[in-house]
């Protein structure tokens, strides 16, 4: 590789964030005691609200975005890598407060970074990123929690449906395809009628309108409904969710796709002892962080992962940030980075 490297710069000018693909050199990195090569990223939620300038996310351009990124060791201060270690990242605000993975290479610190698990390519591992890892999080946390398959939580002895919502989504689409691969009955709410076929296909057995559960409840408690739910959307919907929640059961509550706001009543917790769960994906120690991906490694069909995984380019970066802050973006995204 030449010592030029392309990479999408973040310009700021006039309070309004300008992206375009750049050419960078080695010293333009910042500081960290490991250079890495990449060769693949992906796009989050939060990739969009950076590339578009929202939220205040990021404080100091020039910047380059990418929460995640995966690819081979080049030179390393941390005696615990070596040039030539196949490595990946998510989180540890990587791609807002330092720099991210939507370049040829990045520096950062070795403890932040994640031998690639054994069984999954970069490719793979960047299908998974952010979303997938935190589809992951909330599963363990249900089930840590009291959830399993068999678990006869219902009055009516059933096991009960495990609710998705912002289904067709990032997180959503992984953790469908997780929970039906490992036996729960998945419900998958989706605004979009033309992915009910894809989200069957990732291994939803219901599919419900997510307008079902957008509107405001007009009760603290409604009928008891879900057995365990990973909420991706937040507001009106996480509200309308708990109060529909069984006994005893657990809402892994991890995104703001509608809203963050959250205007409830305690009932849910108190007269049906249900638990809000949160989910954050940055910080997560490093202990925990192995153990979700070796439950990745098992737990995710990897055949259903690379039907929820598309490709883009650095290029299609800008737009594609766009489309996933409109909702439009189904699956995973990758970004390959030229060799
Ligand atoms: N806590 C963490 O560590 C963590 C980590 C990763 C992501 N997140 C958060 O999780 C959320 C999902 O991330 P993602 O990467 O999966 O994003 P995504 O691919 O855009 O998925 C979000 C989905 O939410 C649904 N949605 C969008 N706008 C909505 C609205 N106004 N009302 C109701 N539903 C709406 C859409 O699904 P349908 O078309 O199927 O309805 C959309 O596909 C984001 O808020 C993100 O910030 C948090």
């Amino acid at each position: 590789m030449s010592d030029l490297f392309p990479a999408l710069v973040l310009r700021e000018d006039d309070g309004k964030v300008a992206a375009a693909v750049e050419e960078l050199r080695d010293e333009d990195l910042p500081e960290g005691d490991v250079t890495v090569r990449i060769t693949h990223s992906g796009l989050n939620y939060k990739d969009g609200m950076v590339i578009k300038g929202i939220g205040r996310l990021v404080r100091n351009y020039p910047h380059v975005p990418g929460i995640d990124f995966a690819g081979i060791v080049e030179a390393a201060d941390d005696p615990a890598y070596s040039p030539g270690d196949a490595v990946l990242l998510t989180g540890w605000r990587v791609g807002e407060a330092h720099w991210g993975g939507y370049a040829g290479k990045a520096r950062v610190k070795g403890k932040w970074l994640v031998p690639l698990p054994d069984g999954l390519t970069a490719r793979r591992a960047m299908a998974i990123g952010t979303a997938g890892f935190t589809a992951m999080l909330c599963v363990a946390a249900l089930e840590d929690h009291g959830l399993t398959p068999e678990a006869d939580s219902g009055a009516d002895g059933d096991a009960g449906d495990v609710l998705v919502t912002g289904a067709a989504g990032g997180v959503g689409s992984v953790a469908v395809s997780i929970l039906s691969n490992l036996g729960y009955a998945v419900t998958a709410s989706t605004g979009r009628a033309e992915q009910h076929d894809y989200l069957r296909s990732l291994g939803a057995a219901r599919i419900i309108d997510r307008a079902e559960l957008s509107e405001p409840s007009k009760r603290p408690l409604e009928g008891e409904r879900w057995a365990g739910t990973v909420d991706t959307v937040g507001a009106t919907t996480l509200a309308r969710v708990l109060s529909q929640m069984r006994y005893g059961a657990s809402v892994a509550a991890c995104g703001l796709a509608g809203g963050a706001n959250l205007e409830c009543t305690v009932l849910p917790f108190l007269l049906r002892a249900v638990n809000l769960l949160g989910i954050d994906s940055v910080m997560q120690p490093t202990g925990n962080r192995l153990r979700i991906w070796r439950r990745l490694t098992t737990d995710l069909p990897m055949d259903r992962l690379d039907a929820l995984t598309g490709e883009i380019t650095l290029e299609d970066l800008p737009k594609a940030a766009a489309d996933i802050l409109k909702g439009r973006v189904r699956g995973r995204l990758v970004v390959t980075l030229p060799a």
